[in-house]
């Protein structure tokens, strides 16, 4: 019987791929996107045989040229994605053959499409990483012009949201800024690992062609060379790694959202957003609806998911390369995609939204947020702190019952609960005086969250 020619592996093949089983196994609709790091990895694979003497020069050329045409044709929209050959590989190899010839055919000497995947996507997600830290340090960079601008603006502190202390608006970016901060952090290490070349493992067990793995894997920038064959071409674990990072940069700015949107509801009206980043109702004339941070929010799930993906897909695969792991792309690419879109959204918003400080000012003043500095101060004048939170309990009950805030009670009134007490209690009572208190390393005090500013510009 005849033998399929549309199949570079087809020579043992006496049947034409089923229909079916064409389009369950291509990953060209998806994997296209990785054209510019196949062509570099072959371009320098083409290099190194040359080099080692397996191509001629004048091949070299031949295959190199075709490359670089064939990018042009894929950037310009030209270039025919067929679903026959399989994915970005086979079709950018079947066409240089269509370009080139013979030489052509020489390509893939010494490789294989195990060696050549894992490479494109090490190439890709080192990529995606330099993208997404750039993003970070610009989103970094607005949370400090932010919180610059409001190291004395007085805002509650929650817990359990509840008003627990008064903080400083400028302090709570700082937080966000901490949390951002180690997930670049985590990123620029992840990167090591990503950037390591598994170029020259072949299908599996090495080529019995003398390469140099140096050579290809500095061509592509890469820091260091895989150590083991079978490891490089079926393990996942940078695409993971990438994952988890991205789910817990997620997980972080799924927490901002959370506030951004109680922040920007009338309940507590603390920030305004801009027309531009919301959208309104199609029945309630009335509504501006803070969809970007909502839709962050909502877009953490289809990350997580992706992470589990990714590990599920992994678990229970024997060494060495399976194609399970032709599964890794649309998670890892969502993955990215979805970060990106969410880091670009979420720093215009922080650096457009305007922080309504009257209104921040005047809910701190609620709910007894300086009831700490009272106990503190009752401590200063030698009541242990057990007796003097029991004494504050009390006289918040008092202010409960009367309807008023503490430094609302006259001195003579407080004075029954505790003879320690005098005058000078009404300075620690103040928003300004419990912040200026907490001027230790981290404290939200305007002084303290200046220098804190200033180091992390540094740090930057
Ligand atoms: N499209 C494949 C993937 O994404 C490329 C490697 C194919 N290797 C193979 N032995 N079929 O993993």
């Amino acid at each position: 019987m005849a033998k399929i020619p549309s199949k570079p592996w087809g020579g043992r093949f006496s049947e034409p791929t089923n229909k079916f089983v064409e389009r369950f196994s291509a990953s060209v609709d998806f994997d296209h996107r990785l054209y510019e790091y196949d062509i570099l990895g072959s371009i320098a694979h083409a290099e190194m045989l040359s080099q080692i003497g397996v191509l001629t020069d004048s091949e070299c050329s031949a295959i190199t040229d075709g490359l670089n045409k064939i990018r042009e044709e894929i950037d310009g929209g030209v270039f025919e994605w067929s679903i026959v050959l399989e994915d970005v590989h086979m079709n950018i190899e079947a066409r240089l053959v269509d370009l080139i010839g013979e030489p052509g055919k020489k390509l893939h000497t010494g490789r294989s499409r195990n060696d050549q995947i894992a490479t494109d996507m090490r190439l890709w997600t080192r990529d995606q990483i330099d993208q997404i830290t750039i993003k970070q340090t610009v989103i970094l960079g607005h949370l400090l012009d932010k919180a610059e601008g409001h190291v004395g603006t007085i805002m509650p502190g929650f817990t359990h949201l509840q008003v627990a202390q008064p903080i400083t608006f400028g302090h709570h970016l700082l937080a966000w800024f901490e949390m951002l901060y180690r997930d670049r952090e985590r990123f620029l290490e992840c990167r090591h690992r990503v950037n390591i070349s598994p170029l020259g493992s072949a299908a599996l067990a090495g080529t019995s062609f003398p390469i140099d793995r140096e050579f290809t894997a500095k061509k592509l920038g890469f820091e260091g060379l895989a150590l083991n064959s079978l490891d490089a071409v079926s393990d996942r674990d940078f695409a993971i790694e990438f994952a988890a990072i991205a789910s817990m940069t997620l997980s972080h700015l799924s927490r901002w959202c959370e506030e951004l949107v109680a922040w920007n509801s009338p309940a507590f009206d603390f920030i305004e957003l801009p027309d531009s980043f919301c959208t309104g109702s199609s029945i309630m004339p009335q509504k501006k609806n803070p969809d970007v941070p909502e839709l962050i929010r909502g877009k953490t799930g289809r990350v997580f998911g992706n992470l589990s993906s990714l590990l599920v897909l992994t678990k229970s695969q024997p060494l060495a390369y399976n194609r399970d792991n032709q599964e890794d792309k649309e998670a890892l690419f969502d993955t990215a995609d979805t970060l990106q879109d969410c880091l670009f959204a979420i720093g215009e918003i922080i650096a457009t939204m305007s922080p309504r400080v009257d209104n921040m000012r005047s809910f701190a003043e609620k709910g007894f947020a300086t009831a700490t500095d009272l106990a503190d101060y009752l401590v200063r004048k030698g009541v242990p702190f057990r007796d003097a939170h029991a004494i504050v309990g009390h006289v918040v009950a008092e202010a409960l019952e009367k309807g008023l805030a503490i430094h609302e009670i006259e001195l003579t009134q407080l004075q029954q609960f505790s003879d320690v007490i005098d005058a000078d209690v009404f300075d620690s009572l103040t928003l300004e005086g419990s912040v200026a208190a907490r001027k230790h390393l981290g404290g939200t005090a305007p002084e303290t969250v200046r220098s804190a500013i200033q180091t992390a510009r540094k740090r930057l």
